[in-house]
Parts: C-alpha cells; structure tokens; sequence
C-alpha cells in the first residue's frame, strides 16, 4: 500500500504543469468549433479563448463562473450567417477579461454592412454583450463590428479599459449603426483609455447611474451621447461624469437626445475637458425631441 502511494505521487509530481500558465489546454477553447465550451465553463476558472474561429450562426456564449479569467489570445473570427443577438456574450461576477499582447477579435464585419445597419437590409448581429458585476475587461483589439460593438446591460461596478475598437473599413464599405459603447440597466460603469473609429455614437447611455467615460478618443463617429432616452422601461440617466476625452471628424462632439413624446430624467450629467475638432453638426447638442 506504501509503495503504491508512492509511485502515485511520483506520477503527480513529475506531471509537466505549469501552475503559473494562463489556461490548461482542456480550458482553452480554439481550433474551428465551440463544442466543447458547456465542458470548459462548468469546469475552468482560467480560461482561454486562443486562435478561435467561431462557426457561422453559433455564439460564444461566456456564462462563467465566479472569479473567473477570460483571456482572449491571438486572432478570433466568425463565420457569416444573417442573425439577431450577439456574437459573444460574456456574463458573471468578479470576472476578468483580458486580451492578450497581439489580440485580434475580428468580426469580419464588412459581410454584413449594407449601409443600412439595424434598421433594415441584412439582419446583423451586435458584437459583444456584458453582463457583469464586480468586473474588469481590459486590452481587447476588436474590428469590424456588424453593428453596435460592446453593449454593456444588467451591469455593476465595471471597468472597461484599454479597448480599442477599429472600424474604419465601415468608412468605405457600409458600416453603420456601429455603436462602440451602448449601456442601459446599469450602474457604476467606467470606460476608460479606450480608442474609438466608427461610424456611429462613441458612447451611447440609453439608462445608468453613475458612469463615468474618460481618456477615451472617438473617431469618424457621432459623439459622446446621453440618450436616447425616454419610451423604454428604464428611462432615468444621473450621476455621469465624462472628462478628458477628444472627439475627431464626427458629426457631433457631445449630444443629449431625449425621444419624442416619452417621459423620463437625464440629470447631474458633468462633462470637463472635451476636444473637439473637424466636428460636422453640433459641438454640443440637446435633442429634446427626438425622432419626432
Ligand atoms: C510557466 O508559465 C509561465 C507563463 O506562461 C512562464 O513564464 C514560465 O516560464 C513557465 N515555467 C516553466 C517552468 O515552464
Ligand atoms: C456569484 O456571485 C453572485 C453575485 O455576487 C452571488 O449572488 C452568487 O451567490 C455567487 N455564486 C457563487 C456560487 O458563489
Ligand atoms: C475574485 O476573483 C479572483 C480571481 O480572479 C479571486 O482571487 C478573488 O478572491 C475573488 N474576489 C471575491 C470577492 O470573490
Ligand atoms: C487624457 O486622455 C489621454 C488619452 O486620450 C491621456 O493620454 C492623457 O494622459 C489624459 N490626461 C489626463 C490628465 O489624465
Ligand atoms: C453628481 O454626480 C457625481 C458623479 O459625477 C457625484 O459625485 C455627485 O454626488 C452627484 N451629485 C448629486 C447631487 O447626486
Ligand atoms: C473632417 O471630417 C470629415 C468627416 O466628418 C472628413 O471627411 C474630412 O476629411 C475631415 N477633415 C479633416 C481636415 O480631417
Ligand atoms: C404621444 O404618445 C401617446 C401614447 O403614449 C399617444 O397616444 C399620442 O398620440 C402621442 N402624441 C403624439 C402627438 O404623437
């Protein structure tokens, strides 16, 4: 029985685990499938997403657990399908994900975009949903959304940092409608040193207390809006604090748009240390009736 025990931990010990690598390989999802994601969720904490490519017409959908690590490495892409929802849902409390040096979420975008965004034309899905609470995701390079890029919802106390977002090729080749940031339902959201190039509202606050969106460069898109709000089932915006961001070649710097015969209360909004240039609308604009 001793040296049974023996030549078991001799086995364990000289097992090759490195205790300090991100994700072991049952916990890293890559190659051409997300078969394997149900095992992987109900059995890793530390997570990879590595070299991913994401069959047409499925989700990665992230239902983590607790405490979790999601690192996003390498080039994730998607195959085409006209669908509604979201490319990637991620969902949980006290997670953290993070793009590894050199990542590249792709979502090829530009087969999809038909000048028309969400409102008619071809159905697209959005690109990123978060649900979080007590969470952090930092360092994602994300390209060519379909339509709205990062929809944060049913959230609280997050930090977004470090994001870029490069949808330039929507200039030329038909994005539109391609959000970066839209939240509602949330609170205690901070998007932070994240750089935009789009065609559509940098930040968008449908609902949400106390936001904050700072250090942030928005590009070629429609500015830092509040709104719309009003004719949803939250309609209240307070408590948002927007400082030290730079808005370039949009239509609008920062915008306030309320909807048209709705109700609802966008109050204690502060906005320090805004540049703006080569803006084509408004500087600053309160659309008090929107779509009407
Ligand atoms: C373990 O993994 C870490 C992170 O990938 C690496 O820096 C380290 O060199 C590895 N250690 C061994 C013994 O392989
Ligand atoms: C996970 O976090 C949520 C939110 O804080 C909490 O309600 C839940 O009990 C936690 N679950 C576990 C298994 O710890
Ligand atoms: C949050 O998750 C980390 C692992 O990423 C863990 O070390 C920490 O204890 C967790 N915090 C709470 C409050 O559960
Ligand atoms: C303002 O934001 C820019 C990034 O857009 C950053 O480089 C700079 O350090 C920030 N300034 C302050 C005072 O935080
Ligand atoms: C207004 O919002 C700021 C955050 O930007 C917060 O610190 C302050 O307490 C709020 N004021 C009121 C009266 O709620
Ligand atoms: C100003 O922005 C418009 C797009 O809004 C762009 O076409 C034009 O090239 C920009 N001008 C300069 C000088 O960057
Ligand atoms: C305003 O909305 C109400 C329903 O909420 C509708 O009955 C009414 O016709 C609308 N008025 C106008 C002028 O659009």
């Amino acid at each position: 029985m001793r040296s049974l025990l023996l030549i078991l931990s001799i086995i364990f010990l000289t097992q090759p685990y490195n205790f300090s690598e991100s994700a072991t390989p049952e916990c890293t999802l890559t190659g051409n499938s997300v078969d394997n994601l149900a095992s992987v969720l109900a059995t890793c904490k530390e997570i990879s997403i590595s070299n991913l490519h994401v069959p047409a017409g499925e989700r990665l959908t992230l239902n983590a657990q607790n405490g979790s690590v999601i690192t996003f490495e390498g080039h994730i892409t998607f195959g085409y399908k006209e669908m509604s929802g979201f490319l990637i849902v991620i969902h949980g409390n006290n997670i953290t994900v993070v793009g590894a040096p050199g990542n590249l979420i792709d979502g090829g975008g530009a087969r999809w975009w038909d000048g028309l965004g969400g409102n008619s034309g071809k159905t697209k899905p959005k690109f990123f949903q978060f649900r979080l609470t007590n969470s952090i995701v930092k360092g994602l390079n994300v390209k060519n959304s379909p339509k709205h890029c990062f929809t944060i919802t049913n959230s609280e106390n997050v930090i977004l940092t470090d994001i870029t977002y490069d949808n330039l090729d929507g200039d030329t080749q038909g994005g539109h409608n391609t959000d970066a940031f839209d939240t509602s339902h949330s609170k205690d959201v901070t998007i932070t040193n994240c750089v935009v190039f789009n065609q559509d509202d940098c930040l968008a606050i449908n609902s949400g207390d106390g936001h904050v969106f700072t250090n942030n460069y928005c590009y070629g898109g429609h500015g830092i809006s509040i709104g719309s709000v009003g004719g949803r089932d939250n309609n209240v915006v307070k408590n948002i604090f927007i400082k030290n961001n730079t808005v370039v070649n949009s239509e609008n710097g920062i915008r306030i748009k309320t909807n048209y015969n709705t109700t609802g209360i966008v109050t204690n909004v502060t906005y320090e240390d805004i540049t703006i240039e080569n803006i084509t609308d408004y500087g600053f604009t309160n659309n008090y009736c929107y779509g009407g």
